[in-house]
């Protein structure tokens, strides 16, 4: 039976990597990438020096091209339903060139459960009629990786939380939560939300281009347009998080 490893790498600095992590790297023989074109070559090479740091084993490396999606989709369910039948597409050519008996894997950015597809698309192939056996190992979310740079607790004592992405708050705030985790957040939401609201924000959590601001929405939200601003023209691309927080 074939083997397919779904090995969560953290959010960007290799020592999130866990020591489960690590063992199981050591027994892949191939190795799957997604790759999402120039501008995030960075994340790309993260994944090729922490193979290159911990296999010593002879392996191989296939690189697959992630399809572009849509950006602003009128049905956003529907677009995001095609670009993983599409991203099952490229991947189950890379399938095709694991062995009988071999172990694959796809280092997944943060933890597999959080935002991402490659459990979906394991579902989706799997539904076509390929067989394989999924083992997943759990990795540092840009979540914990925004808490820890912050120094801060999720929750509130003994209250809920709520993660959600940047275009759900644009359409307001979720109902019976005072703490929300955004991601996925292109359109600088949180400068919607009531003034007084704290944000915690990260952008390149645990990279060495790490930016953290904390503070009272009212106060913080222009500094924080202009350093995304100015971060994303300097480097092509960028990814942030933040949490928001009503007490
Ligand atoms: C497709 S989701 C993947 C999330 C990932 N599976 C995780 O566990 O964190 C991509 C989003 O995660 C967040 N993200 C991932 N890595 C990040 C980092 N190093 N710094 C800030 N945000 C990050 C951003 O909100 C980005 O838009």
């Amino acid at each position: 039976m074939r083997k397919i490893l779904v090995i969560g790498i953290g959010a960007g600095n290799p020592d999130h990597l866990t020591l489960q992590a690590v063992k199981a790297l050591q027994t892949v023989d191939v190795f799957f990438v997604l790759d999402k074109g120039s501008v995030k070559d960075e994340l790309v090479d993260l994944r090729r020096s922490i193979v290159d740091e911990h296999v010593t084993r002879p392996y191989r490396w296939l690189e697959g091209r992630d399809p572009e999606r849509d950006r602003n989709p009128s049905d956003y369910v529907a677009t995001i339903d095609a670009w993983r039948r599409a991203r099952a597409d490229v991947c189950q050519g890379l399938l095709a060139s694991l062995g009988p008996d071999e172990v694959g894997a796809f280092l997944v950015w943060g933890d597999p459960s959080l935002y991402d597809s490659t459990l979906a698309i394991l579902d989706d192939l799997a539904s076509r009629g390929e067989s394989f056996e999924v083992s997943v190992i759990p990795g540092v979310t840009s979540v914990a990786a925004l808490t820890a740079g912050h120094q801060v607790a999720l929750n509130q004592v003994g209250r809920p939380v709520q993660i959600t992405t940047g275009r759900r708050l644009a359409s307001g705030w979720p109902d019976g939560v005072s703490d929300v985790a955004v991601m996925l957040d292109a359109s600088y939401s949180f400068e919607g939300v009531d003034p007084d609201t704290w944000i915690y924000w990260g952008a390149y959590l645990g990279m060495p281009d790490e930016i953290l601001v904390a503070g009272r929405v009212g106060d913080v939200a222009p500094r924080i347009r202009e350093l995304r601003d100015e971060a994303r023209a300097r480097k092509g691309w960028i990814m942030d998080t933040y949490l928001l927080r009503r007490t």
